[in-house]
Formats: structure tokens, C-alpha cells, sequence
């Protein structure tokens, strides 16, 4: 969690500033408890930072405003040691001010390294963990007179993960970057060059970027960028260039971030499936460069992910074992690391992550790893740890998304994961030609599909007015319909803080309709009535049982699927798709209503409480 930000340039003037501030602003969705901003010029040291959103932080800066500068470091941040307070607030500044740091992770050995500065006679200002980095900083500088080796042997001293950042008092010129574990990018610019948590810091000012890898320091002036180990020896970091635009990174409009991203949605997918099929209708996915004999040969899938991602690995489950007989297995990134999981060379993992940054997959990923086993990530973010640690990045092409709540990135990832499902029924024969051509072709009409239960989300809206009060909310699918029926549940938890629970259908006779009481709230999701008979009537089956029970039923249904319409009391129509493509369009009017339903209780969508974005933490 938290975003952080680096920016050296030629001038002394208020650009540092600026890039820090809108920056912030794109990084927000790291970590919102607090921010805060320190600008370096001949002076010295200039530093804002308040508790709360970066509302808060505009607001004191208005009232103080920072001088002009040649660099600058800034912080959004996510609590975990020290409660989200001003004091709390990063920069931390070592007890001589001559130096300036910002965090992200946790610095697991903090107490004893707070231990021992207090004995030396070091006063701390805050209780948080960074602040012992800031203290033995300005010691390292002044022993070893220069900001890069000091901050090598900083690293050296810290356990656990972190990305730090800083700046000195008595060299404007300069910004020092440190990172283990934790997300740190590169940008490179035209005499300014910046660092960020993720592209999305600074892809406004330049798509250009260099990788970092784990326990690296990167010196940044504005012409230079220099990057060692923590020994001190010289590394040539990988360049990529960003293709994402930055105006994604607007609301362009909408009220909100998630609100946009909604609808967004079929150019997510659309963007997703661009240039992966050749013109006689081959599958290419250039990306994966896991040897073709071994992906032969796999015997099993495994795939990791949390929150929404897993929900779209459940997806892919569905898919890929129907079209590859491969067994695939899907599990949370945290629960696979402390397992003892069977995994072989033989396994493929399946990472996905929007971020890149889940601290617990990227565990889960290493152990992997450390087992033999090849790793495939399906991620959104260039450039970011899991895509960089795993042995082929298949990369969706949703943009930066920045909602804490994930939308258009849920659907790229199925998207991602079907290709790969087609890609891998290709190569180990599993599927006719023509049977891949006729999926590709379904899936090139989800985009239309997609946009169309867009269109219709005025009823959607009105339905989740008419709800704000509800205080639990029931989601009921089966086969493919039940990840979409926890997605549906996650959603509005995360946004509206209401209970909401996912079941699988057929589970509801084993306890959960005991939950069912006069005029609870159940939406079902109903499977195609021109897919499989059998699951679609055992679903009609469900509906009539928690109606007879007394429950309000919220139905999601196919179009043209007339034998619903008396069982439910309100339908949301969605196209006609295949059943395994349906959650891309089933999903659509959960997460409109979740986001709908959060507006009109008048809470933050794009930043619902306690959470952030990127859990960077494990
Ligand atoms: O960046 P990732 O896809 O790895 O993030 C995984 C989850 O933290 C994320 O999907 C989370 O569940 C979202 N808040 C859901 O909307």
C-alpha cells in the first residue's frame, strides 16, 4: 500500500511540486489516510503533510504553500504502524532535518532499530515504523558524506519490505530510491526524471521507464539515473515504454472513477483481445514465453490471486478445464503460500493480479517458483513486481484503474484467461480449429454485449436507490454464475458496507437458506436456458425455494429467458453469450448496482474506508 513519488529537475521553480501533487492524486487509490510533500532548493527542506485524503493536504498547502524547488518527494498514505494521524504522516525527517524520507511497506525490524537510536539519544516524533529509516539515514549520510552510499547502507540495516525514498537538505539535485520487495519505478524524462510506485505516478509526463528490481538503490538527477545493488555494484535496469494513455487516468466526465471505469469496460475487453489471433484464426500470444514442450506437458493448473482476481480465476476454471482437460485448481495467493501445495515442474501457475503489487501473490509466486514451477502472470501494470518475478507476463490491456473497487480489470482478466485457456487447447490439441475461431469470434461480440448492459443501467440505478437501507444482500449462482455471484457480493460489501454474501447455489439447502427471512434481498444469477438444461432449471429451482421463503428476488437472466419472468420480482436482462463468456456480461449490473447503491448512501465510491488499491502488504 501507499504511493510515493520522486521528481529531480534542471529549475528551481514549482514544477517539482506540481508532479508531486497530481501524482498523489493518481497514487491515491494506494492509501488515502494520509499525504504528504517535501520539496528540496538552496534553503534546505520544505515539507507539508496532514492526515485524511488529499483534500486534506490541498486544503494546508493553499494556507502554506511549498517554495519553489528542483526536487521533491511525496507520500499517499495506507496506515499499518501508527494510526493515521499528522505526526503519523509521511515525510519523516531525521532529528537533525537534514534529511527527508517517504515508505512504503513495513520495516520489520523497527523496533529494535528504534531501540537502539533511542539509547543514542534519538527523539521520535512519530509511531511509526519509517522513522527509524529517516534517523539512520542521516547518520549513514553523515558518516559516509554521500546520499547514495548512505542510503545502500540503510537498506542493509532494514528487514522486511519497503520502498524509500529520499531527499538532502544540502543537495537539491538529487533524489535516492531504495527498494525491497515494495514497487518501485523508474521514469525517464527530458531533464527531469521521476520515481513512482507505479507507472500511473508520472505516465502524465513521460512513457518512458526503467524496472527496478529487488534490493536495488536508484540515484535520480535530472540527467542521470544510476542503479546498484545495496553492495554498491552497477546494474542495467530494463527500459519499457508505457502504452498506457494517461487520460484513462481521468474521470473524463464521470462522477467517479468506478463510474468510468464501468464504462470503460467493453474497450477493456476489446483491447484485451487486440492482436492474439492471427489472420487464419491461429491463437498468438506472443507474451508467453514458457516453452511450448513444457506447456505440452503440464499436468495441472494452479491459480493464484486475490479479491476480485481470484473471482476471475474461478472464471477461468470453468473455461480452461472444459476446453484443455487440464485440472485446474484456484486458490487465494495467502492460503497457497502457507499450504504445503503440491506443485511440480509439471504445474502451471497462473498468477493474476490488476496491480502487480499483491504482496501475498507475489509471495505465493516465489514459493512457486522455488518448487519448480513456471509461472504465468495475467496482469495489468508494466513494469510491476509480479509481471517482472514471473516467467511470461500475459498482459490485459485495461488501463490504469484507479477505483479501489475493481471493474473494467475483473473483465479483462476472464478475457486474459480465456485466451489463455483457447491458446493452451491450440497447442495441446484439445480443440478443433474451428472451435476456437467460433469462441474468438463470441468473444469479439462481448465488447457490443458489454455496452449494451451498460445502456441499460438506469434500472439497475433505480433498483439500488430504492435498497440503500438494506442491511444484507444474498447473491446465488451456479457453475460459471457463482464467482460472479461473490464478485456481486464483494462489490457491495467494499463499496457500500453492507453484509453481502456469494453462495453457490446449490449450496443454499446446506445452510445459508436459514438466512432467508421475509423480504431479504437475493439476486440470482440464472445461467443461459441454451446452455446445459440442467443448470438452468436446478436455478429456476433455487429461486422458487428462497421465494418460498419469503425472499425478494433480484434475477439476472438472459434475454429471451421468459421462463424467469414469473418467479422473479425484478429482472436485469443481459445479451445472449455462450455460457462459459457470460459472467463478461452478467457481472455488469452487480457492480453497477453496488456502485449505485454506495452513491446514494453518500459514500466515497472511488475510496471506500479502510481499504487501498494495491495491497502491498502481506
Ligand atoms: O491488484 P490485484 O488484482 O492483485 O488486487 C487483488 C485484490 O486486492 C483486489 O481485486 C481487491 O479485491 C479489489 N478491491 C476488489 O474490488
Amino acid at each position: 500500500m501507499c504511493g510515493i513519488i520522486g521528481y529531480v529537475g534542471q529549475a528551481t521553480s514549482s514544477r517539482p511540486l506540481e508532479v508531486a501533487r497530481q501524482a498523489l492524486a493518481r497514487l491515491q487509490y494506494r492509501g488515502y489516510d494520509s499525504a504528504g510533500i517535501v520539496v528540496a532548493n538552496q534553503e534546505g527542506l520544505s515539507f507539508v503533510k496532514r492526515a485524511g485524503k488529499l483534500s486534506a493536504l490541498e486544503e494546508a498547502l493553499a494556507e502554506s504553500p511549498l517554495p519553489a524547488a528542483s526536487a521533491a518527494i511525496g507520500h499517499t498514505r495506507w496506515a499499518t504502524h501508527g494510526g493515521p494521524t499528522d505526526q503519523n504522516a509521511h515525510p519523516h525527517l531525521s532529528q537533525d532535518g537534514s534529511v527527508a524520507v517517504v515508505h512504503n511497506g513495513i520495516l520489520e525490524n523497527h523496533q529494535a532499530l528504534r531501540d537502539e537510536l533511542v539509547e543514542a539519544g534519538v527523539e521520535f516524533q512519530s509511531q511509526t515504523d519509517t522513522e527509524v529509516a529517516a534517523h539512520l539515514l542521516a547518520r549513514a549520510y553523515q558518516e559516509l558524506g554521500d546520499l547514495p552510499d548512505a542510503m545502500r547502507a540503510t537498506a542493509r540495516r532494514l528487514e522486511g519490505a519497503f520502498t524509500l525514498l529520499a531527499v538532502a537538505q544540502d543537495n537539491p539535485h538529487l533524489v535516492v530510491g531504495a527498494r525491497r520487495t515494495s514497487p518501485l519505478v523508474v521514469g525517464l524524462g527530458e531533464g527531469e526524471n521521476f520515481l513512482g510506485s507505479d507507472v500511473a505516478a508520472f505516465v502524465a509526463c513521460t512513457d518512458q521507464a526503467l524496472e527496478l528490481g529487488q534490493d536495488q538503490v536508484v540515484t535520480i538527477t535530472p540527467d542521470a539515473v544510476a542503479v546498484t545493488d545495496f553492495g554498491g555494484n552497477a546494474i542495467e535496469p530494463r527500459r519499457f515504454t508505457i502504452d498506457w494513455d494517461a487520460s484513462a487516468a481521468v474521470k473524463g466526465g464521470f462522477e467517479t472513477f468506478m463510474d468510468k471505469e464501468i464504462h470503460d469496460q467493453p474497450d477493456a475487453v476489446r483491447d484485451t483481445l487486440l492482436g492474439r489471433m492471427t489472420p487464419s484464426g491461429q491463437m498468438q500470444l506472443d507474451e508467453l514465453r514458457v516453452d511450448e514442450a513444457l506447456l505440452r506437458s503440464v499436468d495441472k493448473i494452479v491459480v493464484i490471486a486475490c479479491g476480485t482476481a481470484a473471482y476471475a480465476g474461478h472464471v477461468a476454471k470453468y473455461a480452461i478445464e472444459h476446453w484443455c482437460r487440464i485440472p485446474v485448481e484456484v486458490e487465494l495467493a495467502h492460503e497457497f503460500r502457507y499450504r504445503d501445495p503440491v506443485v511440480t515442474a509439471k504445474t502451471l501457475v497462473v498468477a493474476i493480479s490488476q496491480s502487480g503489487e499483491t504482496m501475498d501473490t507475489i509471495m505465493a509466486i516465489r514459493h512457486a517458483r522455488e518448487q519448480g514451477a513456471k509461472v504465468v502472470a495475467v496482469v495489468n501494470t508494466m513494469g510491476s513486481t509480479i509481471a517482472r518475478e514471473s516467467d511470461a507476463a500475459l498482459y490485459t490491456h485495461a488501463g490504469p484503474e484507479v477505483a479501489v473497487a475493481s471493474t473494467k480489470a475483473f473483465l479483462a482478466q476472464i478475457t486474459a484467461t480465456y485466451l489463455l485457456g483457447l491458446y493452451l487447447g491450440q497447442l495441446r490439441g484439445t480443440m478443433f480449429p474451428d472451435e476456437i475461431r467460433a469462441i474468438l469470434s463470441e468473444l469479439e461480440k462481448m465488447p457490443d454485449r458489454i455496452r449494451q448492459v451498460i445502456e441499460g443501467e438506469d434500472v439497475i440505478r433505480q433498483l439500488a436507490v430504492q435498497m440503500k437501507d438494506a442491511t444484507s444482500v444474498l447473491f446465488l449462482g451456479r457453475h460459471v454464475g457463482y464467482p460472479v455471484a461473490m464478485e456481486g457480493a464483494l462489490k457491495l460489501k467494499e463499496l457500500a458496507y453492507i453484509h453481502a454474501e456469494g453462495f453457490a447455489a446449490g449450496e443454499l439447502k446446506h445452510g445459508p437458506i436459514a438466512l432467508i427471512d421475509e423480504g431479504q434481498p437475493v439476486f440470482v444469477v440464472v445461467p443461459s436456458p441454451r446452455g446445459r438444461d440442467i443448470l438452468h432449471d436446478k436455478v429456476l429451482s433455487n429461486i422458487q425455494e428462497v421465494r418460498a421463503r419469503g425472499a425478494r428476488t433480484l434475477v439476472v437472466a438472459e434475454e429471451g429467458d421468459n421462463a424467469v419472468r414469473e418467479f422473479a420480482e425484478q429482472i436485469f436482462w443481459v445479451p445472449q453469450a455462450p455460457t462459459l463468456l457470460a459472467p463478461l456480461v452478467a457481472v455488469v449490473p452487480l457492480q453497477i448496482f453496488a456502485c449505485a447503491l454506495a452513491s446514494a448512501k453518500g459514500l466515497d465510491v472511488d475510496q471506500p474506508r479502510n481499504l487501498a488499491k494495491s495491497v502491498t502488504v502481506e
